[in-house]
């Protein structure tokens, strides 16, 4: 009888939260179906409209015209959402022209780009990816949502999940690096931190997936360049993350500049309507990128704006950035039977249910709050975190004869270069509501860590001269080696130097595609003057790519990759070259020994002749190895691991079965440490060929000196398995092999057969 009454109370339960799940579901809908009804076509379409403020542009100036009278166009219900409005008090101004005006006072949604950190800064997302750790990318991206959601705003053009192999391309640093695998697990992990479990919580906001689709495989690295990849690529390396975060929840998904198979993604309705919103059954809406409707045109894929807004809106861009195509259009396109009204309805209503959920039609001034921003707003408690994530993200390319970590009882110090005393570089470029000038120098860092110490600074040789801001072209210092000599005397009358260089984060960035990924100006020569006269050098490298440093390589004896860290840099720097943080960080883009080499990537394929033939016919180079300089999953520790022989517990599977590794790492140095364990598959022989190696689990584990673990993991189909061109996914029988080990090359063999 108890078990009955047992029962029936958990029936009663689990009905109560079915019917709460679809009352609120109900709600929402009813709330938007009833608002919908009463709108007219020219609300709706107002809707679907993005307008940029002029306070800020991160995109090509509007044309002024278009822009005087946006006032009264929010006022006349015609914009649903603006970019680059932000703090408490102007989005609250802004909000209220919308809200008192229109004839609906339906809420407008304010977007910004927060790439890594609203006022404070944190490493660039390629250095946060480089620490391998999901809580860390997750705490950046819920500070960054505190910080933006109290300064008004409701949806960050965050996170950029596209795959980047070429380091050419400026917009590597927003990325998470080359590989499909980990791109899915952090982006999906930042989308977490943006939009927490409810968006109609404080501290969330609304997150977006972007670039849709392959942006970043743009031809010589050259930004907005033709992107022309087969399927093949499209199904297994671009789009698995937006899959991923689709899947998660992702609010808001952005469309790319690019073409795909010959026609501009914006207009892409497989990408769009297909997959999607089709497959995948995502809810949320898609917003063109900045002016991604419009260069539909430029590219030569329709005669003129409306023509391209046509095709857009067919093909399920929802929101306009910035192009002004729906707004004149619409109507008339639906009016002449070339757009299905339902198309707008269906745009509309994903439109309006996002502001539902971030609680817009409860209180549309909720997140412009003046006391709330001024709290939360780079506080300490946000910088302590800012330091934390830095400090994790760098990583350790070279330590001969352990010159790292420097003792803090180092009595003389050079500290030497063009980044050295630089405030402004770690901040990285896309910087948001960051102060100019307010990160902590590595200078600053040291000094703070080092209060004893003599530390003798020398700039050296300066790496731009000039305007450098976000918008202009930079130019480089160049043969003016007039600081050399004050740096030479530093670097003698020290033990140790450290010596800052690398790229202006300006170098970085949208727009900021480089054919040389060299160290500008008179840095190497800075470098070997410094090295001529002492040879304890640490680099330490401030860049938001990889960058070819193969003398750097070979000469000095310690290299510590910093990126661009953020407003905590020189503390966080400090923290790892004193050694309070034994560094942890991991490559995810391989570092090539020359620009040659782009695109440069460890999950390559097997070339029809990759061996050597002792003669000039197989795949190489003449005049350099094919291998990069640094590999992916690169990066050392002050403390030595050690790999025992992995074990499997099968020697075959069926393809509905898993396999397990076992392998046991111990810390053999002399200092506690983490170690980012990594498994790599191949599938030797396939009906479609796959890459060398792919990456398909990882751990990271904190270790004691002395402490070993058993680190296992299973692999199963999803692993094992990949896409056809066609988009299907196949497992197929036959060997594979898993490689496991401290990097994508340093790893061992282990095999095993799938069967039918
Ligand atoms: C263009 C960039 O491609 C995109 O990433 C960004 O979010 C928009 N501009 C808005 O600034």
């Amino acid at each position: 009888m108890r078990i009955y009454t047992y029962l029936a109370f958990v029936c009663l339960l689990l009905l109560s939260s079915c019917a709460k799940q679809n009352d609120s579901g109900s709600k929402e809908d009813q709330f938007v179906n009833d608002l919908m009804a009463k709108m007219t076509l020219q609300e709706k379409i107002g809707q679907m409209n993005q307008r940029t403020s002029q306070w800020e542009m991160t995109g090509p100036a509007p044309d002024k015209e278009n822009t005087q009278n946006l006032q009264e166009e929010i006022k006349n219900g015609r914009v649903g959402s603006m970019l680059n409005v932000k703090g408490a008090k102007a989005t609250y101004e802004a909000q209220k022209l919308a809200v008192e005006n229109s004839r609906l006072g339906i809420p407008m949604l304010f977007a910004y780009d927060v790439i890594h950190g609203y006022k404070t800064m944190f490493p660039i997302p390629l250095a946060e990816a480089s620490s391998w750790d999901t809580d860390m990318l997750k705490l950046s991206a819920q500070v960054a949502a505190k910080e933006a959601s109290a300064s008004g705003l409701h949806w960050v053009f965050a996170p950029m999940m596209d795959v980047g192999r070429d380091a050419r391309w400026g917009r590597v640093m927003e990325g998470c690096g080359e590989d499909p695998y980990l791109a899915s697990i952090f982006s999906v992990a930042r989308v977490r931190g943006f939009q927490g479990a409810d968006l109609s919580k404080d501290y969330t906001v609304a997150a977006c997936a972007k670039h849709f689709a392959a942006y970043a495989f743009s031809e010589s690295g050259r930004d907005y360049n033709t992107v022309d990849i087969g399927t093949y690529t499209l199904h297994n390396i671009v789009l698995p993350p937006f899959k991923a975060v689709a899947e998660s929840g992702v609010a808001t998904f952005m469309n790319s500049f690019n073409l795909i198979n010959g026609s501009p993604a914006s207009t892409n309705a497989y990408l769009q309507r297909d997959l999607l919103k089709g497959d995948w059954g995502f809810d949320g809406f898609v917003v063109s990128d900045w002016g991604s409707i419009e260069e539909v045109a430029y590219h030569g894929g329709a005669k003129d704006l409306k023509q391209a807004g046509e095709l857009c809106i067919n093909a399920g861009s929802d929101m306009d950035m910035e192009n002004d195509a729906y707004l004149p259009y619409l109507e008339e396109l639906v009016n002449e039977g070339k757009v299905a009204e339902s198309l707008i309805d269906d745009a509309v209503r994903r439109i309006l249910k996002i502001k539902y959920k971030l609680g817009l039609f409860d209180d549309p001034y909720r997140y412009s709050n003046i006391e709330r921003e001024k709290e939360l707003v780079y506080n300490k408690e946000n910088r302590a975190a800012a330091r934390e994530v830095a400090k994790r993200s760098m990583v350790l390319l070279k330590n001969e004869n352990q010159l790292l970590p420097i003792s803090k009882n180092v009595k003389s110090l050079a500290v030497i270069g063009p980044l050295a005393d630089s405030k402004d570089i770690p901040l990285g470029s896309w910087r948001a509501q960051a102060i100019t000038n307010s990160a902590v120098s590595l200078l600053e860092g040291i000094t703070n860590a080092l209060p004893k110490t003599k530390i003798n600074y020398a700039k050296g040789c300066d790496l731009t001269i000039g305007e450098r801001n976000f918008r202009v072209e930079l130019t480089y210092g160049k043969n003016n080696q007039s600081g050399f000599s004050k740096a030479i005397k530093a670097a003698k009358q020290s033990e140790v130097v450290v010596l800052a260089i690398g790229e202006d984060c300006f170098q970085t960035g949208e727009g900021r595609s480089q054919t040389d990924i060299r160290l500008k100006g008179d840095q190497m020569a800075l470098f070997n003057a410094v090295y001529k006269v002492n040879k304890n050098i640490v680099v330490v490298l401030m860049n938001g790519r990889p960058v070819a440093i193969p003398e750097l390589a070979e000469k000095a004896p310690a290299i510590l990759e910093t990126w661009f860290a953020g407003s905590e840099a020189g503390n966080a720097i400090a923290d790892v070259l004193f050694g309070d943080y034994n560094p942890s960080g991991k490559l995810t883009m391989s570092f090539p020994r020359n620009v040659g080499q782009c695109p440069i990537y460890y999950n390559h394929m097997s070339t029809g002749r990759s061996l050597s033939s002792g003669n000039v016919f197989w795949s190489h180079y003449t005049d350099s190895p094919n291998t990069p300089l640094y590999p992916f999953g690169y990066g050392l520790s002050y403390t030595k691991f050690k790999y025992s022989t992995p074990i499997l517990n099968k020697t075959s599977i069926g393809k509905a079965e898993s396999i397990e590794l076992s392998v046991n790492v111990s810390n053999a140095g002399n200092l506690e440490g983490e170690e980012v364990i990594q498994v790599y598959i191949q599938d030797p022989a396939a009906k479609y060929v796959r890459p060398v190696k792919e990456l398909k689990a990882y751990k990271k584990v904190k270790l004691a000196v002395g402490e070993q673990q058993t680190v296992k993991f299973e692999l199963s189909k999803k692993d094992l398995g990949y896409y056809s061109p066609d988009g299907e996914f196949l497992l197929e029988s036959g060997t594979f092999h898993i490689f496991v080990g401290t990097d994508s090359q340093n790893v061992q063999k282990v095999s095993f057969t799938v069967k039918d």
